[in-house]
């Protein structure tokens, strides 16, 4: 298994492994609908990529599929430009083997190098699994997004929670 950067030839395979993803899973903020795009677009998205936005994935190439990624964004005004904010999935079949863990380090390796100093993400109240899996990476609840999510006809809280990095 690799854990690496994203490239435009990554396009056709991140489409697949991302529609199955979100089958799987409600708890990402893209409907099915909305990732629903075209390779050439899904190519032109990974080519913007740079260094305030960046995907990492983890890549079985033994099976050439993805299996894993994290999504980082950094904030770019001088007053907050030392903050990040990712997302992060790994399909079902592949959970529970650490691969979470490593695109995390990866991602905190990449951002660390850019100075930043402040890791945070917003998850669903009910998703236990992504809470225990930050909580063991030292990310700390900071408060309560009150129906911050609209799905299936229901409204859903969010949590707020961060780090620090060392740099
Ligand atoms: C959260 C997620 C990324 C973890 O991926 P993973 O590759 O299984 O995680 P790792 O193997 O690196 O880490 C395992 C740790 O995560 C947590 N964890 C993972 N699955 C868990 C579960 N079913 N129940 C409780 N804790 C769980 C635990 O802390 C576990 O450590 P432990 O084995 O020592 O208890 C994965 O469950 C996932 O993709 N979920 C769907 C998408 C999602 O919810 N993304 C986050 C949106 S905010």
């Amino acid at each position: 298994m690799q854990i690496r950067k994203i490239t435009p030839s990554d396009a056709a395979a991140f489409i697949e492994f991302f529609t199955l993803l979100l089958k799987q899973t409600d708890f990402l903020l893209p409907s099915a609908k909305e990732a629903a795009i075209s390779v050439e677009k899904q190519t032109e998205i990974i080519s913007a990529l740079d260094d305030f936005k960046q995907i990492f994935i983890a890549s079985d190439s033994v099976k050439n599929r993805i299996v894993g990624f994290v999504g980082v964004t950094r904030f770019n005004m001088e007053k907050n430009k030392h903050i990040a904010n990712f997302a992060i999935g790994v399909l079902k079949d592949s959970q529970k083997h650490g691969l979470a863990e490593k695109l995390l380090a990866e991602a905190e390796k990449w951002l660390k190098a850019k100075n930043v100093r402040r890791l945070e993400l917003t998850v669903i109240k009910e998703n236990i699994p992504a809470i225990r899996f930050y909580e063991k990476h030292g990310f700390k609840n900071e408060g309560l997004r009150r129906q911050s999510i609209f799905m299936n006809g229901k409204f859903y809280d969010e949590f707020y929670m961060a780090k620090d990095l060392d740099c």
